[in-house]
């Protein structure tokens, strides 16, 4: 049995900047497990499925195909044998993957294969459930979180510095948004694991929270 470290928190907390660079500097596997929901989220919209009909969403399953590759140490999701990885991180498949998210049989679909890599690799795991639900025996839990305004105001200063146009007060909204349907949901909603170290990067850079897990897993070792 490797290492996993299980990294839970809302949207824009920065666990992925944060996961990614602590799996790099400890020459772990990241697991992006947002990726996996947003692509079954991506599927029902290229097939013009209504995300909010549970029953659709359901039926539509047994037809998707969700897996992992690694390139060049990137993750690549592959859709029903498509590499669909540049199409995921869109704000209407990051809505979608919420939507979708709710119900329990997308859930169970994709557990599987969660599990399965942190069985074969050393991980670094981020997404909701992972401290709670996913790996619930993970070494190490970290609820990385941040004050909404604070989440929001640093996709706003993402979007700009990339030249496109944004409303703070629209982002805030849906950062609000997906909170709410993430952590309200009956499955497996968003919420701190007991056992979990909270993080709250509302006040810290990149660096310093790095530094602050570092922290953390060198304790797992003594
Ligand atoms: O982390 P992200 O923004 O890529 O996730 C997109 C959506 O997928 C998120 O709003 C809820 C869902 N999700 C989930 O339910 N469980 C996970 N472990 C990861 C993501």
């Amino acid at each position: 049995m490797g290492i996993d470290i299980a990294i839970d928190g809302p949207a824009g907390a920065g666990k992925s900047t944060i996961a990614k660079a602590v799996a790099k500097r400890m020459g772990f596997v990241y697991v992006d497990t947002g990726a996996l929901y947003r692509a079954v989220g991506l599927y029902m919209l290229d097939r013009g499925i209504s995300i909010d009909d549970a029953e659709e969403v359901v039926k539509a399953l047994p037809e998707i195909t969700v897996d992992i590759e690694y390139m060049d140490e990137a993750q690549q999701v592959i859709l029903c044998g498509k590499n669909v990885t540049s199409r995921l991180r869109t704000q209407e498949v990051g809505e979608a993957a919420s939507v979708t998210s709710q119900y329990p049989e997308v859930r169970d679909k994709l557990m599987e294969l969660q599990r399965s890599l942190a069985e074969r690799y050393d991980v670094v795991m981020d997404g909701r459930d992972i401290g709670t639900v996913v790996l619930p025996d993970a070494d190490l839990k970290i609820y990385l979180t941040a004050d909404s305004r604070i989440r929001a105001k640093r996709r706003y200063d993402e979007l700009i510095g990339k030249g496109e146009k944004a409303e703070f007060s629209e982002i805030l909204k849906e950062v609000e948004e997906r909170d709410r349907r993430d952590m309200n949901r009956e499955t497996a909603p968003l919420k701190k694991a007991d056992d979990a170290v909270e993080v709250d990067s509302s006040c810290m850079t990149v660096s310093e929270v790095e530094d602050r897990i570092r922290e953390l897993i060198r304790g797992l070792k003594k």
